[in-house]
């Protein structure tokens, strides 16, 4: 076949390549092919030149880095489709413009894989760890085959074609090829080789392939190898920690041979591995010329009437849903970012990560063994484009695809079945139901039969062991976690009986996209309640902004459509717990609360606490209890607790007498905190980090009398600038009830399928412009009042106030007293006072929930405290601009611009005992909400300070149901009395 010719429109697996083997550690030599190549982009495979490239001679080529993308480097742009998909379906072919990449390079083959290549029956292959989309591959002038599988293995047999010297190498990947009807995946389209090259030698007598399953016996405490290695004769087996030395006979070289029994290993006693107890053993296995290391973590995962176990104990999976992303380099693994992803993970109780929605990169396994993290390792599947024509003709259900599928999934799971992390063996994602993904499953289960098997585009779960969904309701996870309490139905089908039968998760759950996720403790309660369920994967882990450089060199985060792509999903890829740039958004901060492994119950007497330990695996030990007194912001009392309490076991501490109240109400509040902190050192996080916090808090409210002695200046209402403090208001207070919308207030719930967005009707409704009529005014001295209208244009529903101002020695007090008019028929996004102060914001300082922002249906990851808040983390740098930032229950605060200062205090009265929401933001509602990415929003001029009464929830209707109804803000009736006074 002429090099030019380059058929990316076939069914079918790669060809030409090894079958699938184990990823192993040797000792045998190998050599990188990363680093630069010579690279050209062709437009289309019309227009790929008809030349002799592969001969390596100079010419027009650029250089490329390997691992990369070349979208990401100068040759072409990234495009971002969801389900969407970016050409016609019209199977196995791309479209003609289709861009096609030609890499070259040439290399001396490395003294050492010489060596082992010049002794008889040695081997060396040509790995590749990852190419999008499909490449043709070639050395020396001769083609070796081609891969299909952008996130899995491939390895060529070079042996016979490389030379000590003067070798080249091609590649020819193509953008989108017939492998793009199973990879549509929701991601960017990032084409190229983006992981590593390189040549393995492989030595005659060496081990090829091993399978290494460790199983742990929780009712012996006792640890069983099946070890199987492919290799002609023997091999050693060696855990020195063990003492273990035994031989085994190989299976024959090349693969393992997994119809052959394994041989069994008794280990004796062992500590089991778990995520909370990542417990590792080395095991060298050996011959006379090949010495393999491997990792061994003892544990057994099962599932028995429902319930998901690993070392005979039910487990919750804490989760998240993982993509590779790097801002600058796509999906590039770094060993650093992937590092960082699991720390964060582990110091915010995230024990589960799904490797959505394929393969990671192989070294991403080893953390999550050495770390502890539960995998469902999934494989590299998705036609959810097959959604658009009504899943007709979608491959799953085509025999003639049967082979590509199988391939991807015998890759996924061979590369990776050493590792202890993985518990579930995910067959793809939303690829529908057919005869293709059950000849997936029946290969898993005659392959690996030590783990359980994940899909969830089969509500039918025919073919798994797990019952899984996403996005279902609060009601529906109710459902299916009760009917696992009942017995079967005489008229259930057998599917239907089974399906009942199994543990359930939420594979994706709570779409942490923008302000969000909200309604996320709800979920947790049930899976905390219901025995069946097993966990939740929040989606998703990283949002997957791509940075861009501007002309003066400012880096700028884009999404969808920034790069001009015709077909493409906005910031819909903008949904991660962390952003690009892995800084904290506060759902991640919310959602390690509500997972928490450690629960306190404190007793309103304070008397004494429960302490519940929700550890599937271990005691409390490695934790230190403290408990602090915080009276009006100074620490009163504090100490150690002596709690213990076994693994999803529940006790009852007494508490300390200072720890009580039981003296004179506080100002503003008396505080009791207990934290659970490690005691010592752990891989992710250092001594004295807090896993969980529990709190009791009175508060109190101060009371002032009317009428005391004028001293201030009082303002006229319609005056400005006029000064409240030291600062100096532009905007006088009015009412507001509108917000700038969050994604999710942009998105119909998966609950009102058939109502417009929230934003949408707030719009029509037109809250976000309302228009304010004094009513009327009466002042003297010390006190203004004045009669407010608000209403919004066109519509005859209104909110009236009174609101009633009084100098006081130290400042201004406001009774503010609000009153629905007329019919409100569609929830208000928050009832509060506006004001605008002269310059930019530069803090805020608080009594209250925080330090960091939160709604009603976010509000876990915050406590009460006395907390000082910098400009920067006034407001979360949401990539798309939206509302953010609120500080709930706040009592007292001061809030500091450029120019002045002015502090707030909610006094005892009025209907806002629970505190009142406070915002400071550098911008208006209106700039935030017609902005389109942060890096557009105007240097801020001026502070824009909103003291909320109620805050709507947030939900997660950008994938999922909306607010829950008892977190929405219908209109209603409140009074706050507020005192202002310099700082
Ligand atoms: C799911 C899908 C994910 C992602 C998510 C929405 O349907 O599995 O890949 O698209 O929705 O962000």
């Amino acid at each position: 076949m002429s090099a030019a010719i380059f058929d990316v429109a076939r069914i079918g697996p790669g060809e030409g390549s090894e079958p699938p083997r184990s990823r192993l550690r040797s000792d045998a030599p190998a050599q990188t092919l990363d680093g630069t190549w010579q690279f050209r982009l062709s437009a289309s495979v019309l227009d790929i030149p008809d030349d002799t490239w592969l001969d390596g001679v100079a010419g027009n080529w650029a250089e490329l880095g390997v691992p990369g993308h070349w979208n990401l480097n100068g040759f072409g742009l990234p495009a971002y489709s969801n389900v969407q998909f970016p050409f016609p379906i019209d199977p196995p072919h791309p479209p003609d413009r289709n861009p096609i990449g030609d890499y070259r390079r040439t290399f001396e083959l490395d003294p050492a894989l010489e060596t082992v290549a010049a002794v008889a029956d040695s081997r060396i292959l040509l790995r590749f760890d990852g190419v999008e989309s499909a490449a043709d591959v070639f050395l020396n002038g001769a083609r070796l085959g081609s891969t299909r599988g952008s996130r899995l293995t491939h390895e060529f047999d070079v042996t016979d074609l490389v030379r000590p010297s003067g070798n080249v190498i091609g590649v020819r990947v193509a953008k989108f090829s017939d492998a793009t009807y199973l990879e549509n995946q929701d991601m960017w389209w990032l084409p190229g080789i983006f992981r590593s090259v390189a040549l393995l030698a492989r030595p005659a007598g060496g081990i090829d392939d091993a399978f290494v399953t460790a199983d742990y016996d929780p009712t012996t405490g006792r640890g069983e190898l099946a070890v199987r290695v492919a290799t002609d004769g023997e091999v050693r087996v060696r855990i020195d920690e063990l003492g273990i030395d035994m031989v085994v006979r190989g299976t024959g070289p090349g693969i393992v041979d997994t119809t052959l029994a394994p041989a069994l290993i008794d280990a004796g006693e062992v500590s089991p591995w778990s995520a909370e107890t990542p417990r590792l053993y080395e095991a060298v296995l050996s011959t006379a010329a090949e010495r393999v290391s491997l990792r061994v973590g003892f544990r057994r995962v099962a599932s028995a009437g429902g319930i998901l176990t690993v070392n005979g104990r039910p487990v919750t999976l804490r989760g998240v849903n993982r993509h590779e992303h790097d801002p600058e380099h796509g999906r590039v693994h770094s060993e650093a970012l992937a590092r960082r992803d699991i720390e964060l993970m582990k110091q915010h109780n995230i024990n589960a990560v799904r490797t959505s929605h394929y393969p990671p990169h192989p070294d991403f396994l080893d953390l999550a063994d050495e770390y502890g993290l539960y995998l469902i390792d999934e494989c590299d599947l998705e036609t959810h484009e097959y959604e658009y024509v009504e899943w007709r003709g979608n491959p799953s259900t085509d025999p003639t695809w049967r082979e590509a599928f199988l391939d991807r999934i015998r890759r996924t799971v061979t590369r990776d079945r050493n590792h202890a992390a993985v518990i579930l063996w995910s067959l793809g994602n939303e690829s529908g139901a057919g005869s293709n993904i059950t000849a997936m499953a029946d290969w898993v289960r005659g392959h690996d039969p030590s783990r359980l098997i994940h899909y969830e585009g089969d509500w039918s779960s025919r073919d798994v062991d797990v019952y899984s969904r996403m996005y279902p309701s609060h009601e529906e996870v109710r459902r299916i976690g009760e009917e696992a309490l009942h017995p079967v139905a005489f008229d259930a089908t057998a599917d239907e009986a089974r399906r009942r039968g199994l543990p359930f998760i939420l594979c994706e759950f709570g779409h942490a996209m923008g302000n969000s996720p909200g309604g996320t403790k709800e979920y947790w309660e049930l899976v905390e309640r219901y025995p069946r369920i097993a966990g939740a994967f929040v989606w998703e882990w990283v949002e997957h902004g791509i940075a861009v450089r501007d002309e003066t060199g400012r880096r700028l985060i884009r999404y969808g459509g920034d790069f001009g792509e015709s077909v493409h999903d906005h910031n819909f890829v903008i949904d991660g717990l962390v952003s690009a740039d892995r800084e904290l958004r506060p759902g991640l901060v919310d959602y390690a609360a509500i997972i928490a492994p450690v629960v306190f119950e404190i007793a309103a007497d304070r008397r004494e606490a429960a302490v519940i330990n929700r550890y599937d695996h271990i005691d409390l030990s490695h934790l230190r209890v403290q408990w602090r007194r915080e009276r009006d912001g100074v620490v009163v009392a504090e100490g150690e607790l002596e709690v213990a309490a076994a693994a999803r076991e529940r006790s009852v501490v007494a508490l300390p007498s200072e720890a009580r109240d039981d003296r004179r109400a506080p100002e503003v509040a008396d505080v009791l905190t207990l934290e659970a902190a490690l005691r010592g050192e752990t891989s992710w996080a250092a001594p004295g980090h807090v896993v969980a916090r529990g709190q009791h808090v009175r508060t109190g409210a101060p009371v002032r009398e009317d009428g005391t002695a004028p001293a201030a200046e009082l303002f006229d209402l319609r005056a400005r600038p006029f000064v409240l403090g030291t600062a100096r208001v532009i905007d006088p207070p009015r009412l507001g009830i509108w917000r700038a919308p969050t994604d999710n207030d942009r998105a119909a719930g998966w609950d009102e399928p058939d109502l417009p967005p929230y934003a949408e009707r707030w719009a029509t409704a037109r809250m976000d412009r309302m228009l304010t009529r004094l009513r009327g005014r009466e002042r003297d001295d010390v006190a203004l009042t004045a009669w407010t209208r608000d209403g919004t244009p066109s519509y005859d529903a209104a909110i009236d106030a009174v609101w009633s101002w009084r100098a006081v020695e130290d400042g201004l007090l406001l009774h503010l007293d609000i009153e629905p008019h007329g019919p409100w028929e569609v929830d208000w996004a928050r009832l509060g006072i506006d004001l605008t102060l002269e310059g930019a914001p530069v803090g805020l300082d608080f009594a209250g929930y925080g330090p960091g922002p939160s709604y009603p249906d976010t509000d876990s990851g915050v406590h009460f405290g006395w907390h000082r808040v910098g400009a920067s983390d006034l407001v979360t740098p949401h990539v798309r601009p939206q509302e953010s930032g609120s500080r709930r229950g706040v009592r007292d605060a001061t809030i500091r611009t450029e120019t002045g200062a002015v502090r707030v205090r909610v006094l005892r009265g009025g209907s806002t005992d629970a505190g009142v929401a406070v915002t400071v933001s550098p911008w208006d509602r209106r700039t935030l909400a017609d902005t389109t990415h942060a890096s557009l929003l105007p240097a801020p001029t001026a502070t824009h300070l909103s003291i909320d009464i109620a805050q709507s929830g947030v939900g997660t209707a950008t994938c999922g149901p909306g607010v829950l109804p008892r977190y929405r803000v219908p209109a209603f009736a409140a009074s706050v009395r507020l005192l202002f006074s310099p700082a």
